[in-house]
């Protein structure tokens, strides 16, 4: 029987995949993976992590050296992997799409949350204090919504906001062909929206494209919404434009600096982030911690299509979801190696 090390595990991830193996021997770690704990993957066929596991050349090695084959991601984003280090050593596998739905209702669920201050208002009631000042939202009615990245997520996200009634602008390199979103250039999508929506992947190319400069070419009294990944906004820009009242607040699900903190109880202790005890300081800033996958329906296909991939791996398949370092390199899907060898290696 093949061995996974899942790490990083919480109580919801082993209901599922307990649910869903059949065939697998898995140990389950409460740790995160990073350079000191891949140790514990020593003897074991394959590891099973996720978005805040520290997966960088020095991890990969280790893993390499301890015989570990495949590394399954349980997650979309791989920012975290340094995936040109794993080339020809470990294949990544991950899961590329388990609910579209899940990521893109919480992104509408945090951005009304912030509009119309439920937040306050749940506490409020709570108290019996049932006064109304200080509620006032907008109507998302009518107003314009800026979508950076129109790949699942986003294309969901627009249809949601299409029922609500707001006109749609999106910016994306590489747009969909398929539909009749309005595409425009970047600094158009500053100048115009009303709310501002992040579902692009975290590359080097999108890191802080929301940065001080942005800021300055967006209409006073936008709303920025953060569900893909923390390092798409420079932190210390965006308090800098809350501050200046420039913005009319964030609904973030991710943070830059989130590694060491989410998916943990930090609440009997001082968290030495100052940026983030300023943003969650501010009145007009929600944050969950990269919470937005969290469906039911979600876990379940974030099982199931990653014990297929690593049935795939194990029964010497095409790997359908792989992690291409050539062709991620490349930017061209007609050079990909899979055509001919059916994995990337
Ligand atoms: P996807 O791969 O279907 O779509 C990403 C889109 O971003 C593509 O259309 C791509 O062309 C576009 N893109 C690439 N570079 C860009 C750039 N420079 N500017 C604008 N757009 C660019 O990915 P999907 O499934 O829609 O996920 C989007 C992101 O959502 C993931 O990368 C991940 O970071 C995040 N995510 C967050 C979760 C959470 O729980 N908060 C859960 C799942 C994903």
């Amino acid at each position: 029987m093949k061995k996974i090390a899942f790490f990083d595990t919480k109580p919801y991830d082993k209901v599922w995949f307990d649910k869903t193996n059949t065939k697998y021997e898995i140990d389950y770690f409460e740790g995160k993976l990073n350079s000191k704990t891949a140790r514990l993957a020593k003897g074991y066929d394959a590891v099973c992590a996720f978005v805040n596991d520290d997966i960088d050349e020095k991890t990969i090695n280790a893993l390499a050296d301890f015989g570990v084959k495949v590394l399954a991601m349980r997650c979309a984003g791989y920012s975290n992997v340094d995936f040109k280090a794993a080339y020809e050593k470990i294949n990544i596998v991950r899961v590329p799409d388990y609910s579209p739905y899940a990521v893109a209702e919480h992104t509408m669920a945090l951005l009304q949350t912030l509009n119309r201050k439920l937040h306050k208002a749940y506490n409020r009631t709570r108290d019996f204090n049932f006064s109304l000042i200080g509620l006032t939202g907008i109507d998302l009615h009518g107003k314009t919504a800026g979508v950076i990245g129109t790949g699942k997520i986003g294309r969901v996200f627009i249809d949601i906001c299409r029922g609500y009634g707001m006109n749609v602008i999106a910016y994306d390199p590489f747009p969909a062909k398929d539909t009749d979103i309005n595409y425009v250039d970047l600094d158009t999508l500053f100048r115009e929206s009303d709310v501002i929506s992040l579902h692009c992947p975290l590359t080097e190319e999108t890191k802080h494209i929301i940065d001080e400069d942005a800021f300055a070419k967006m209409k006073k009294g936008t709303y920025i919404v953060n569900t893909s990944r923390g390092a798409l906004i420079n932190s210390c820009a965006l308090l800098n434009a809350l501050n200046d009242e420039k913005i009319r607040g964030a609904a973030l699900d991710v943070y830059e600096e989130e590694a060491d903190l989410f998916f943990e109880d930090f609440s009997g202790t001082i968290v030495k982030d100052d940026v983030l005890s300023l943003l969650i300081s501010r009145p007009n800033v929600i944050l969950t911690s990269h919470q937005a996958f969290l469906t039911e329906e979600a876990l379940e296909n974030i099982a199931s299509t990653t014990i297929q991939n690593l049935d795939e791996f194990f029964e010497g398949k095409e790997l359908t979801n792989e992690v291409c370092y050539y062709c991620d390199k490349q930017k061209v899907k007609d050079n990909c190696r899979k055509d001919r060898k059916k994995r990337c290696f």
